[in-house]
């Protein structure tokens, strides 16, 4: 089984005035992917940041960012978001009137696919667009906020979408998890099947090598078992 097994650190709880300093304390302790909020203000109240912030620290930095859009219809940002450096996009279900076709769009220009869900979105919008889907992103919390508490509801989620992917034949497609992932959650997350793990405050809060590092340990674990 080759399916990922990262942890992708959120920006969106990073200091912007050293930004780039972070993102090198992150490659040096081990880490692979980079976690992109961009947020539109319609989707999800905030605006975040978008193109000119992901071109900027593209330079110089070769983490995989895996861009998350919490911006209605996100086709429309594809291609500047690939021009800007994305390797990844994932785009919210209740965002795509198309859903089908933007996911091809996003795999026609080369990046991988990736699907996201609230918390109250039914696992089964997966049921016709997995052939086209390189990640799930379940949703653990409300989109829109760092630092708010992980939905419980949520393991049970994870555990649904692990197994439909697994029963469909798609074993490699990992499932990403977002929202409140800290030292007293991963355990259960990733025990529920995720492998893909974004953390935004518990990773920029303090001692950012080692809450990486304590992150990736666990990680590491278990794509080792599994
Ligand atoms: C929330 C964002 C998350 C956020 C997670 O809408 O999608 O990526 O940064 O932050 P924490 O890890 O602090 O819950
Ligand atoms: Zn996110």
């Amino acid at each position: 089984m080759s399916r990922p097994y990262e942890l992708s650190p959120s920006i969106l709880s990073a200091d912007f005035r050293i930004l780039g300093e972070q993102l090198t304390t992150l490659e040096n302790a081990g880490v692979r992917w980079l976690h992109i909020d961009v947020m539109d203000g319609q989707f999800v109240p905030p605006i975040s940041f978008g193109e000119p912030v992901i071109r900027s620290i593209r330079k110089g930095c070769s983490l995989f960012f895996d861009c998350h859009l919490m911006v209605e219809e996100p086709a429309r940002y594809i291609q500047s978001l690939k021009d800007a450096g994305a390797d990844g996009i994932t785009v919210h279900a209740e965002a795509c009137r198309h859903l089908d076709r933007t996911l091809a769009e996003i795999r026609e220009a080369g990046l991988k696919s990736g699907v996201a869900l609230n918390p109250a979105t039914p696992v089964s919008c997966l049921d016709y667009v997995m052939d086209k889907t390189d990640m799930v992103l379940v949703m653990t919390v409300n989109p829109g906020y760092g630092g708010q508490r992980y939905i419980d509801a949520m393991s049970r989620k994870i555990r649904d979408v692990r197994r439909k992917l697994d029963e469909a034949g798609y074993p490699d497609v990992p499932v990403e998890v977002d929202g409140g992932i800290n030292a007293e959650t991963i355990d259960e997350v990733l025990e529920a099947g995720a492998s893909v793990i974004v953390s935004g405050s518990a990773v920029f809060r303090g001692d950012i090598r080692a809450n990486a590092q304590k992150f990736n340990e666990k990680i590491a674990a278990c794509a080792h078992r599994s």
